[in-house]
């Protein structure tokens, strides 16, 4: 039998998402959501593509969390989207009431399944998640870092015009505004940019990085980036679905790494079948470790404000 994979939300990540997972044929994907037909028509549409793409895997839309039950990996992306001028923080109140229902609906259906928070402000969603589901932490993590990384890691390609493929980045912290693109941890075949791009640029670069959604929310002013987005929590789904030990940016919950405790935020980690099996600890020098302190009191300040 495949693997089953609950997207929740059938907006622009949720069925991107559902696409990249169908096409693959890593599993069978159930795309829930409230609005009527909408769930239902994408995944009509993705279904009629398999024969092309050639793709054995099944794809059900539905507004019934019944159809979610049994999931091995339940990727949240239900939420209200950005607009232009809009900071991820804006979506708090609203959004977490979105995350607590369908963390509720879900997670009884599905008490086994590692939970992947998609909705933003998608630190402090995790939390949520975490906190409803009832769930071990290491089967509730957030999908911010992968994302960032990959947008650090275009950015220094274009710099150096060489293959995104060979650069290897590092985001960590918050996925927000005070989010910590790490230089040092950032390396073309294993050499660091920071003994290839000047500090200016690199500086520049980081900018970019941290403002990297909000580019694109001022670009396409009716909602936020998605082809991205999808393909980093499709790196995610693939990790736990087929037990790879892949290591890479998540948000997890610290329990005193990185001394912090109780509260979300990115780092890296080892993802395989148990979700988050390990946070990897490193090093860090003193304006890195204020940076991430920053990074870190600001989800800590939205978490408060929400009293879980
Ligand atoms: C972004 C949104 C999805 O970074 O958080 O594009």
């Amino acid at each position: 039998m495949k693997k089953k994979v609950s997207v929740i939300g059938a907006g622009n990540v949720g069925a991107s998402l559902a696409q990249m997972i169908v096409q693959s044929g890593i599993a069978d994907v159930v795309l829930f959501d409230i609005a009527d037909g909408i769930p239902e028509g994408k995944a009509l549409d993705l279904s009629e593509a398999c024969p092309l793409w050639g793709s054995s895997s099944s794809i059900v839309g539905t507004n019934d969390y019944a159809h979610t039950a049994d999931s091995d990996v339940i990727v949240i992306t239900a939420g209200f989207p950005r607009k232009p001028g809009m900071s991820r923080d804006d979506l708090l109140n609203a959004n977490a009431k979105v995350v607590s229902d369908v963390t509720e609906n879900t997670s009884k259906a599905s008490p086994n399944a590692v939970i992947i928070v998609v909705t933003n402000p998608m630190d402090v969603m995790a939390q949520v998640s975490f906190k409803v589901s009832g769930f071990d932490p290491s089967r509730v993590m957030g999908m911010g870092g992968i994302l960032d990384s990959a947008r650090f890691r275009t950015f220094v390609a274009w710099e150096l015009n060489v293959s995104p493929e060979d650069v290897e980045a590092l985001v960590l912290g918050g996925h927000g505004d005070l989010m910590v693109p790490m230089p040092r941890f950032t390396t073309i075949k294993g050499v660091s940019i920071t003994e290839l791009i000047s500090k200016e640029r690199i500086d520049a670069l980081v900018e970019r990085t941290r403002h990297g959604g909000a580019e694109i929310v001022a670009l396409l002013k009716t909602g936020s980036a998605y082809y991205a987005p999808a393909a980093a929590t499709y790196q995610m789904v693939k990790a736990i679905l087929f037990d790879e030990k892949r290591m890479l940016p998540c948000a997890a919950y610290l329990n005193g790494e990185y001394g912090a405790t109780g509260i979300y935020t990115g780092l890296p980690v080892m993802l395989g079948s148990g979700g988050v099996e390990k946070i990897v600890e490193l090093n860090l020098n003193e304006q890195e470790k204020t940076d991430f302190e920053k990074s870190v009191s600001a989800v800590k300040s939205l978490v408060e404000k929400l009293s879980l």
